[in-house]
């Protein structure tokens, strides 16, 4: 089909109506009629953990020495599979309590243990540290392992609630000349993944518009160490939805206007949590490095059965789950990349492997991982002056930029 033609239907298959159905249907994942210029990719809008099709060919013999940190409550590090890739040995792992140490021991097939990260970080057999730690040691824990000469792989969100933070971690993954990664889990959805691959081909344009959506109702409160989690500034954890933006381009947010309301809920009154926030849900609209527009959200008092997605609406097409409407007729390979047998695609929509792998295969090519310490930071901080600007009823404010 010529552009013509293409965009002809396309912009037949725009009208208001049509978006409607894509809007409603992107989210509940139900099947409506396929209209002109549109191709369904994948399952429509339903995330998969399938195992990414293809046959993974080695970069390398090597195998990379590992240490992992951090067994909490959502048994983070074990999780991601490094024990089952063929490049890594994981020699230590470490979390303050001997019990969840112990365990990570055997989940990790590694009997070398650490009481504490300061210990483990001393061990110079140890190339690269996967730090799973609480939220509020991410930063501090990150730049010990850089200082340490290791890699890093750092659970979201970078920093926690500092701007400052974030101004240290990007100096010592600089001055490391380490690799950092951040493993953002909406980054390898499989939407979002296919997404990137689309924008960089070229067919989406420039986004106008992207949205995501962080929705986790606390009202059974998840346990945490020392707390972290009780009452926590939404935007303090907006890298699930900002990835819906940040991953698909490389880009980031220059400023936000973020609103909120006061929570019905206990645990979100001020007086009730260490950060004095009042809010649950928090609605950042930020203007894109392209020039254009993202709304991001992040919400714990919000009913419903969650989610962490998002959709993204370009000058040339838009993505709503897997389904593309647009311009390009010919699009890219939109897969993931495939995983070593022993690998498993994993949680959070077989995203798990696929992050894992991604941290393992840039050290071994030595190459920029996939979301570095800029879309770390560029996802992060957005969040935090959106916090900022909700607590100022919405007050403009310019968004601290890593370039
Ligand atoms: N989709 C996602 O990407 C996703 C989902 C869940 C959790 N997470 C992130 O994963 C991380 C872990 O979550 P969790 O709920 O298990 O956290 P948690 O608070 O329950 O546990 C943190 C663990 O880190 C250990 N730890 C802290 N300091 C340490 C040190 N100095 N040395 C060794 N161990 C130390 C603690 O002992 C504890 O077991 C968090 O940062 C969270 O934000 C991300």
């Amino acid at each position: 089909m010529d552009m013509s033609t293409s965009r002809r239907l396309f912009l037949q298959s725009v009208g208001l109506g049509s978006l409607g159905v894509l809007a409603t249907d992107g989210l509940v994942g139900t099947a409506a009629a396929q209209t002109p210029g549109e191709k369904i990719l994948g399952a429509q809008g339903v995330k998969t953990s399938a195992r990414p099709k293809g046959v993974w060919q080695p970069v390398s013999d090597r195998k990379i020495r590992v240490g992992i940190v951090g067994n909490g409550v959502c048994k983070f590090g074990p999780s991601f599979g490094f024990q089952d890739h063929p490049n890594v040995s994981v020699v230590a792992v470490s979390d303050l309590f001997p019990d969840r140490c112990a365990e990570m021991s055997v989940k990790c097939r590694c009997s070398k243990t650490y009481p504490s990260l300061e210990e483990l970080v001393k061990d110079d057999n140890i190339e690269a540290v996967f730090v799973a730690t609480d939220a509020p040691s991410h930063a501090r824990h990150c730049i010990d392992v850089l200082k340490h000469g290791k890699h890093v792989a750092s659970a979201v969100p970078a920093v926690w609630g500092s701007i400052e933070d974030g101004h240290r971690l990007y100096e010592a993954v600089k001055a490391s000349g380490k690799k950092y990664m951040m493993f953002e889990t909406s980054a390898f959805h499989e939407d979002c993944y296919a997404m990137r691959q689309i924008y960089h081909a070229g067919g989406f344009g420039k986004l106008l518009y992207s949205e995501g959506e962080y929705l986790h109702h606390s009202a059974s409160q998840i346990p945490s160490y020392k707390n972290w989690r009780l009452g926590c500034p939404p935007q303090w954890y907006p890298t699930h939805s900002n990835a819906y933006y940040v991953c698909v381009t490389n880009g980031g947010f220059l400023e936000t206007t973020c609103l909120s309301m006061p929570s019905l809920m206990k645990n979100l009154h001020p007086e009730n949590n260490a950060y004095r926030n009042p809010f649950g849900s928090e609605i950042a609209l930020m203007r894109t490095s392209e020039g254009g527009m993202s709304r991001m959200a992040v919400c714990w008092d919000l009913p419903g059965t969650g989610g962490e997605v998002g959709r993204v609406y370009g000058q040339r097409g838009c993505m709503i789950g897997m389904r593309y409407q647009g311009e390009e007729g010919h699009l890219p390979n939109l897969g993931r990349p495939p995983l070593p047998p022993t690998v498993q695609p994993g949680h959070h929509g077989g995203s798990a492997g696929p992050l894992m792998n991604e941290f393992v295969t840039a050290i071994l090519e030595d190459r920029r991982p996939m979301v570095d310490i800029r879309l770390a930071l560029n996802m992060t901080v957005a969040g935090i002056m959106s916090h900022r600007s909700a607590l100022k009823n919405g007050e403009t404010l310019k968004i601290p930029q890593f370039a």
